[in-house]
């Protein structure tokens, strides 16, 4: 995995990520809020490791929470989820509940959760013994894509097999299902599931007084959306579920396209460079084509001459293609940031320009000085194989796979293929089996209406999976943000703000078909955060042409 090493030189000050020692707090089993990163609220929550033993061994679930602003006219909590699967919501809210908040406003606590496995909740999902033994891995798994020039395929599937080997060692358990027994003997892999954690959510809502859970989320939380849709739809109040991943493909075992509108992200990148013109657009030129033609001669002078830096953030490495078509791919789902880091970084190849490239890191980032929630972690393949039902791929299947993603996306296509194809593989023989996994379907009618949102053209969760799981569940309507990035989120403007925080309020859902326009554009604006001007003025009126316009 590849990382911009920025993230590790963590702050220390008193609001600062490393301000607050999740393994300190005493685990409870009321939610007890202790204050933490300023102004925010943390606690573990114990839960049943298995809901169908409550009284077996427990599960320490993280919560944090950014209260509400406005107390006189609270409205209650809205759990957040950023997708993964393995990202912890503790960090989202850390990360990105300022954000969060300014969608939905002042009377809303914004509250993220571990799910199971990662980050502060614990068991941790940590297959290998230390920090050290992880990275080795990992830069050996980030080294993997060499296909079809050498046997990397081969070796990656071997890699997936040892680490598949190293959790149920380690969170398999003993095959021993007393009373008395703790959570290593039952073996917490096997209860990390999806199913799993959409319990963990009713019980959290159950435990903040609100008998119905107010939802929204991303990507991975898509699918978190809709577990809890088809297994307890009674205690949805309100979800909105963004950048949606296809939860029949996901039951299945099977996510080989959800790469198929990388292409239309990428033609969106050469065509918002043009229209930025050379003083925005690093590798500027007068067509789409001449974009392109550049960025591929930028890619064939990296394979020829791989950049050597000896002094990057990360320790010494040397630039390559595959490393440079990494962080391109990672740029993709955030345009108004990736876009120009994109352009930027082409044009420090073109120039050999090694100060600029010195901040790309390869997995070598050294985080063994960090606690235990930032460190690498497996719980990625805990959940997503013990989601997946039981099978064995053939090395032709693995293979066949990645030609797919190859001709799905040209040049890019292996690099995608690293979130569809190397999870199938370390799927394939996956050796824990989930107790309490949910085979579907994942559909139904639904009791309260939901809202369904999507960016265009989204590089992992493509337009027709929001369709598709629209269609499944009767009472889900679909809001489309024009532009290109990842789920509404990256992309989001003041109108699918508004939209949204209106329907968190009052349940109100647009009409069917509307779309919101692109209002911050790649290279040209930066990110906004004043959302609440646009959802004031909408809020308890009915939509107009002027916020929302018919696609
Ligand atoms: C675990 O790994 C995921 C990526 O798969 C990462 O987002 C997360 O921060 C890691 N750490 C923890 C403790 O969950
Ligand atoms: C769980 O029980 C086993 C067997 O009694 C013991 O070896 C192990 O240390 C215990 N683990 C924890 C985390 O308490
Ligand atoms: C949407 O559903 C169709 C029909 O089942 C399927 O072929 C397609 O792969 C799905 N698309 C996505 C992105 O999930």
């Amino acid at each position: 995995m590849l990382a911009l090493a920025a993230a590790t030189v963590l702050p220390r000050q008193d609001t600062g990520p490393l301000s607050f020692n999740w393994y300190a707090l005493e685990p409870a089993d009321d939610i007890k809020w202790t204050p933490c990163f300023g102004s925010q609220l943390c606690a573990r929550l114990n839960v049943p490791l298995d809901y169908s033993t409550p009284n077996g061994p427990t599960a320490q679930i993280a919560l944090q929470m950014i209260p509400a602003a406005d107390k006189e006219n609270y409205q209650g909590t809205i759990i957040v989820n950023p997708g993964g699967p393995s990202g912890p919501g503790t960090q989202f809210v850390l990360g990105n509940g300022i954000k969060l908040s300014r969608i939905f406003g002042p009377t809303f606590d914004i509250l993220g959760f571990d799910p199971r496995g990662t980050g502060a909740t614990t068991p941790l999902i940590q297959c290998f013994n230390s920090v050290k033994e992880a990275n080795a891995w990992s830069i050996a798994l980030g080294m993997m894509w060499d296909y079809p020039h050498d046997t990397s395929v081969q070796r990656t599937r071997a890699h997936t097999q040892l680490i598949g080997q190293l959790c149920k060692d380690k969170f398999g358990g003993s095959g021993k299902e007393e009373l008395g027994a703790n959570a290593t003997e039952w073996g917490p892999a096997r209860f990390v599931g999806t199913a799993s954690v959409v319990r963990d959510m009713v019980r959290i809502s159950e435990k903040l007084g609100q008998p119905k859970v107010r939802y929204y989320g991303v990507s991975y939380g898509t699918t978190i959306g809709q577990h809890l849709a088809a297994l307890f739809p009674d205690k949805i109040e309100r979800m909105i579920i963004d950048g949606v991943q296809d939860g029949h493909h996901w039951l299945n075992g099977y996510n080989y396209d959800i790469i198929t509108d990388v292409g239309d992200v990428i033609d969106d990148f050469y065509q918002t460079c043009v229209a930025a013109g050379p003083s925005k657009c690093s590798i500027w030129e007068k067509t789409a084509l001449g974009v392109k033609r550049r960025v591929e001669r930028v890619l064939d002078s990296l394979r020829n001459d791989p950049i050597p830096i000896a002094h990057s953030v990360g320790g010494p490495f040397v630039l390559t293609e595959d490393i440079f078509l990494q962080v391109v791919f990672t740029d993709l789902y955030s345009p108004l940031s990736g876009f120009p880091d994109i352009a930027q970084l082409a044009r420090a190849v073109e120039t050999r320009d090694i100060t600029r490239l010195a901040h790309v890191a390869d997995g070598a980032v050294d985080t063994s000085a960090l606690p235990p929630w930032y460190q690498p972690n497996e719980s990625l393949f805990a959940i997503e194989c013990g989601d997946w039902p039981p099978y064995t791929d053939s090395l032709r299947d693995s293979l066949s796979a990645l030609r797919k993603s190859i001709a799905l996306v040209p040049r890019l296509g292996l690099y995608a293929a690293s979130s569809t194809t190397h999870v199938r593989m370390a799927c394939s023989g996956w050796p824990i089996a989930q107790k309490n996994r949910f085979a579907g379907p994942l559909a139904g009618a639904l009791p309260v209406p939901v809202l369904v949102t999507s960016s265009r053209y989204d590089p992992v969760t493509p337009l027709a999976g929001a369709r598709n799981v629209t269609a499944r569940y009767p009472g889900m309507r679909l809001l489309v943000q024009e532009g290109a990035g990842h789920a509404a989120y990256t992309t989001m403007s003041k109108c699918t703000a508004g939209i949204m925080r209106a329907y968190m309020i009052t349940g109100e859902l647009p009409p069917e078909g509307t779309s919101c326009k692109r209002e911050l554009v790649p290279f040209v604006d930066v990110e906004d955060l004043e959302y609440d001007l646009a959802a004031q003025a909408r809020f308890g009126r009915p939509f107009s042409h002027r916020l929302a316009h018919r696609s």
